[in-house]
């Protein structure tokens, strides 16, 4: 949340930086802004809406050091005011994370004569570093940090210091090394095409960067050494190469997401299966998107590996009271690796000794830190807001890792199958006609998924990306539940999607079709049973599948749904790559 670029160096920092933000801007996109120091002296342009906005500006700021943002509003509408940097006396600074403790500190400093000029939580800190600044800019940063309860990664610029200094809480910061100067940044994406070679900071590291130099520090400023790795974001993956959208360009990048993903798991299947293996019980996690996937995850794990296994969003699970038995697995899945609530729910676990595995697309992650072993999911960068290969390839993450427990002799034929996955999805998206479906959706009042079983959630990840990218109300529902309380709702104006594709449940999904239609709303069927599609031909609009085992099947209804999605947003003009009021990475409550 919020997008962060740091560069000193040898070319014109705006310039730099402005191009950072634009491959930010998923972490958010309220406002942005650009500090950069010239002889000394520091300027800022910022201004509310799309960091494209910055473009004229980019053309007369001057200077080789510079801080940008991109915003993800928490505290404070989207306003020119509250777009970040913030300046205080001689300090400017741009903030990701959430100051808990801002209103405390923020009444302290107005009470000695501080005038705040925006209702952000960031603001205090330019304010509090400007406060303890004596002539050590790297100094005054840590004793701030000492004041902040949150979490932050923070870079600070100070008049007359040719130098950054970023400090990190709970939030992402990135060093980019060996390019034209170096780099801080809060996502790998923004060093693609500009640096080999990266250092990810821990929490409590300050770093300070100059044109010619990195260097990390703890809170007594004592030099910290921190492992160097390659930059994997490369810059042709991260631009839309003739695609109108993000969104559909990762949809076609699904297959080989689940290719590499299902190749990658080979490196790590031996640490996974003694983890799983030896497990009682098993909970998957996650937020969103993520959350769906650990639930077609529980399913697996239930009934391929024969496990006691559950599944909670991040957020409930970090505020329940676990009775942790030894022998308890966490399986925390997330893109990002950033989630704040997957994090630490992640942290809770392994601090009453369960055993934490990470299923993420993002190799120098939190979460990673956290975890006793990581499943790659190996989609590669996702711009889009809305997941999509990440998805897909979660999914075949969590397959891979039941099938490497389970023992019946189903698991080798599925073994097998699962390898057809990739060429399933592609198949999915070469021949599915969902252009009449997304017209309905636009003209819907609301359009609910409905599904049992590994349908159902689908169903709710389905209703998740409509709403997203199109903003459409409804939502998703176990076919079972639909007379129990949402019939109500259909009429003419209502699409019910039903989601079919487990033949042993089947005919119980189908008799809540026939309950829908015979109430008069507007149905479709998407399905990978030839009969059940032949029973609603004429009756509602069917959409098929390419046929799979039902523990296959998520992949092509993932493609289905998602694309289903994107069309329906295009067809309502809306812009599906950033929904309004959402950013990609929840690093913050
Ligand atoms: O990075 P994560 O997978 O942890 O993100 C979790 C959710 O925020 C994410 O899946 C969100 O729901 C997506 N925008 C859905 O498309």
């Amino acid at each position: 949340m919020c997008g962060i670029v740091g560069y000193a160096g040898g070319d014109s920092a705006a310039k730099i930086i402005y191009d950072g933000l634009l491959k930010l801007e998923y972490r958010g996109y309220d406002s942005a802004g650009i500090a950069v120091m010239e002889q000394g002296k520091i300027t800022v342009a910022k201004r509310v809406g799309r960091v494209q906005k910055l473009a004229p500006s980019v053309q007369i700021l001057e200077g080789n050091i510079g801080i940008g943002h991109t915003r993800w509003a928490t505290h404070g509408k989207p306003s020119d005011e509250n777009a970040h940097p913030h300046t205080s006396g001689k300090i400017t600074v741009v903030h990701n994370g959430i100051i808990e403790n801002y209103a405390e500190l923020k009444s302290e400093l107005s009470a000695e004569g501080r005038i705040f000029l925006s209702e952000t939580d960031s603001e205090v800190i330019a304010a509090l570093i400007d406060k303890f600044y004596d002539g050590d800019l790297l100094k005054a940063v840590i004793d701030c940090a000492r004041m902040l309860k949150g979490s932050y990664a923070l870079l600070a610029m100070c008049e007359g210091e040719e130098r950054i200094v970023a400090a990190k809480y709970r939030s992402p910061v990135i060093l980019g090394l060996g390019g034209n100067g170096n780099f801080v940044v809060s996502d790998e994406p923004a060093l693609a095409g500009n640096c080999p070679e990266l250092c990810v900071l821990e929490d409590g590291d300050f770093a300070v960067i100059t044109p010619l130099s990195v260097a990390v520090y703890d809170s007594m400023k004592n030099p910290v050494i921190r492992a160097v790795y390659p930059v994997a974001a490369k810059e042709q993956s991260i631009v839309l190469r003739g695609y109108p959208h993000y969104m559909i360009k990762e949809l076609w990048e699904s297959p080989s997401a689940v290719s590499r993903t299902l190749s990658e798991f080979a490196k790590v299947q031996y640490g996974v299966e003694k983890l799983l293996k030896d497990a009682k019980k098993i909970i998957l996690t996650g937020c969103g998107t993520a959350y769906h996937a650990a639930l077609v995850g529980k399913r697996y794990f239930c009934e391929i590996c024969k496990k006691s296994a559950e599944a909670e969003y991040a957020g409930e699970l970090r505020y329940d009271m676990p009775v942790i038995g030894c022998g308890t697995v966490l399986v925390a899945v997330t893109q990002s690796g950033e989630t704040a609530d997957t994090v630490e729910a992640a942290r809770l676990y392994k601090s009453l000794n369960a055993k934490v595995i990470a299923v993420t697309n993002c190799p120098h992650s939190a979460i990673t830190r956290i975890s006793d072993a990581v499943v790659p999911v190996a989609a590669g960068p996702e711009i889009c807001v809305a997941a999509t290969k990440s998805y897909s390839a979660q999914i075949a993450a969590l397959l891979s890792m039941a099938l490497a427990v389970g023992r019946s002799p189903e698991c080798e034929v599925l073994k097998r199958e699962l390898l057809s996955a990739p060429s399933t999805i592609l198949k999915t998206l070469e021949e599915i006609d969902i252009y009449a479906l997304a017209e309905m959706c636009a003209r819907s009042r609301g359009v609910y998924f409905m599904g049992r079983g590994i349908d159902y959630a689908l169903a709710l990840e389905a209703s998740l990306k409509l709403k997203e990218v199109s903003y459409i109300a409804g939502s998703g529902y176990p076919a079972s539940e639909l007379k129990h309380g949402a019939l109500a709702l259909i009429d003419g104006g209502t699409l019910s999607v039903f989601l079919i594709n487990d033949e042993a449940l089947a005919s119980k999904s189908a008799n809540a079709v026939e309950q829908t239609i015979s109430r008069g709303g507007m149905v479709s069927v998407i399905t990978s049973l030839r009969e059940v599609g032949e029973q609603f031909s004429g009756r509602a609009e069917v959409i098929t599948l390419p046929s799979s085992n039902r523990y296959l099947s998520p992949f092509a209804a993932a493609a289905a749904v998602q694309f289903l999605a994107y069309r329906t947003a295009v067809t309502l003009g809306r812009n599906p790559d950033k929904p309004r009021n959402l950013a990609k990475s929840v690093t913050v409550e």
